[in-house]
């Protein structure tokens, strides 16, 4: 089919590259003139693992072009993904709807008549209604083009897989025909048993910013839970474990820690409240504002930790932070909970040294303060105090009895609660996780 996909960061780009790869003919299109000239020279403008081969596959056999013209992707498309982003608003709690607003006007006045307009972003419920009335007032009547909603679930670091396999497929149609258009874009997937759920457009928009707010719900579960262990003396690993064997509760998002950041889960819940909010519901979704202050409390619980051992002060204390990325396998600061803990380090008086295998250059372009190494072994030298603050594979793999060498004094926080703390103790490191008793 001929597909265009409008937006091509970390959502659109792999949607692109997939879609094409499975032989679908896709005119991937942005505002960002030097990121499509990257990627139709066959360069990821981000870390995904997988992406650069997936790329190269479908611009080597011709499947995929790229382009900044709305005009032309209007004259390419039968079917329209918009993929750009909903960030959080400046000042305020809700979505910033301003970059599909403008695809959509962009887009309307060249599509082809009987296309159909793909809504994939993660945007406020009633936003695919709006789309619609606008479409409708900026195509010629009769012109038999659709609106569809078909929300996208896809994780950074798997973003290949999720989007070849997905675990299921949601589609938002107002008609047969629309529904018949996506089945035959989804084809593989369908024919590999794909789970394939229809939906109206404001479920389908709902069902995106619903997953998430419960993925959310549960990290903070667990984070509330390693508040409460940390003061009677439980061990919230124990416990996430035992919880876990209940095939009802499940072992998944129950990991302890520094809590959720990234570009998805900390702005869809904060705009699902403001929508929520907006139409009169915001009793319905009032625990929300509870999962996001339990999550950003587990950031004030690292620093104080680290404050304590430190001995009270960060004033003259040299501390190495292990991960910038908001998670492993990933380049993507945004919202990271251990860059917010970094900068607030800085802002204390520390001296950090932040190393990460992948997030070094986007994290200097928006924490400057701190100094950036890709060698672990330069972060951890001299230090007072060691961080470890996004789980990276790097991370488990370390040596730690040549580490604790290489410090002023060998004291770690295990703030992922990933790494294996007895090796940690035997090589000499005095240890300290969230939610579990200090020894
Ligand atoms: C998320 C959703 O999983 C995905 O379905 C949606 O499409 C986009 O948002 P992503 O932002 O890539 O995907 O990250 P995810 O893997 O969900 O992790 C989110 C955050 O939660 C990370 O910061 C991670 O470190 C944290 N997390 C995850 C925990 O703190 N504990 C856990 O047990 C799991």
């Amino acid at each position: 089919m001929q597909l265009t996909v409008i937006g091509t960061g970390y959502l659109g780009a792999v949607h692109a590259a997939c879609m094409a790869d499975l032989g679908h003919d896709v005119l991937g299109v942005d505002v960002d003139a030097a990121k499509i000239e990257k990627l139709a020279a066959g360069q990821t403008p981000f870390f995904e693992p997988g992406l650069p081969a997936v790329l190269a596959r479908a611009l080597a056999s011709g499947n995929l072009r790229f382009s900044t013209s709305l005009e032309e992707a209007g004259a390419h498309g039968e079917v329209h993904f918009i993929c750009v982003g909903t960030p959080q608003q400046a000042g305020s709690q809700a979505a910033d709807m301003q970059f599909v607003d403008a695809v959509v006007d962009g887009l309307a006045p060249h599509l082809r008549p009987g296309s159909l307009v793909v809504g994939k972003s993660t945007v406020p419920v009633g936003t695919a209604a709006r789309i619609v009335s606008r479409i409708a007032e900026l195509t010629p009547p009769g012109s038999g083009v659709e609106v569809a909603w078909n929300p996208e679930f896809l994780r950074e670091g798997f973003a290949v897989h999720d989007t070849m396999t997905p675990d299921r497929l949601v589609v938002g149609v107002q008609s047969e025909w629309a529904e018949r258009q996506l089945r035959a874009v989804y084809a593989a997937a369908l024919e590999a048993g794909t789970p394939w759920v229809k939906a109206d457009l404001t479920t389908a928009e709902l069902v995106k910013v619903s997953a998430n707010a419960f993925l959310a719900t549960k990290i903070s579960f667990i984070n509330a839970m390693a508040e409460i262990c940390e003061e009677i003396g439980g061990d919230v690993h124990t416990l996430a474990e035992a919880l876990g064997h209940d095939a009802r509760i499940g072992r998944r998002f129950l990991s302890a820690g520094l809590g959720f950041g990234g570009g998805c889960l900390p702005k869809d819940i904060r705009a699902f409240s403001a929508r929520a909010k907006e139409l009169g519901l915001g009793q319905s979704v009032a625990f929300l504002d509870a999962v996001d202050e339990i999550n950003l409390r587990c950031r004030d619980r690292v620093m104080s930790a680290a404050r304590d051992l430190v001995g009270g002060t960060f004033t003259d204390r040299r501390v190495a932070v292990l991960g910038a990325a908001f998670k492993p396998n990933s380049d993507d600061v945004r919202d990271s909970p251990a860059l917010h803990v970094a900068r607030a380090l800085i802002e204390a008086g520390a001296d950090v040294r932040i190393h990460d295998p992948e997030a070094t250059e986007n994290a200097r372009s928006i924490l400057s303060a701190a100094d950036y190494t890709t060698d672990v072994l330069k972060a951890v030298e001299g230090s007072d105090v060691v961080l470890h603050l996004t789980e990276w594979q790097d991370y488990r793999d370390l040596d730690p009895t040549a580490l604790a060498g290489l410090t002023r004094t060998p004291r770690l926080l295990d703030a992922r609660n990933a790494l294996d703390v007895h090796r940690w103790r035997s090589a000499g490191w005095a240890v300290h996780t969230l939610g579990r008793p200090l020894v």
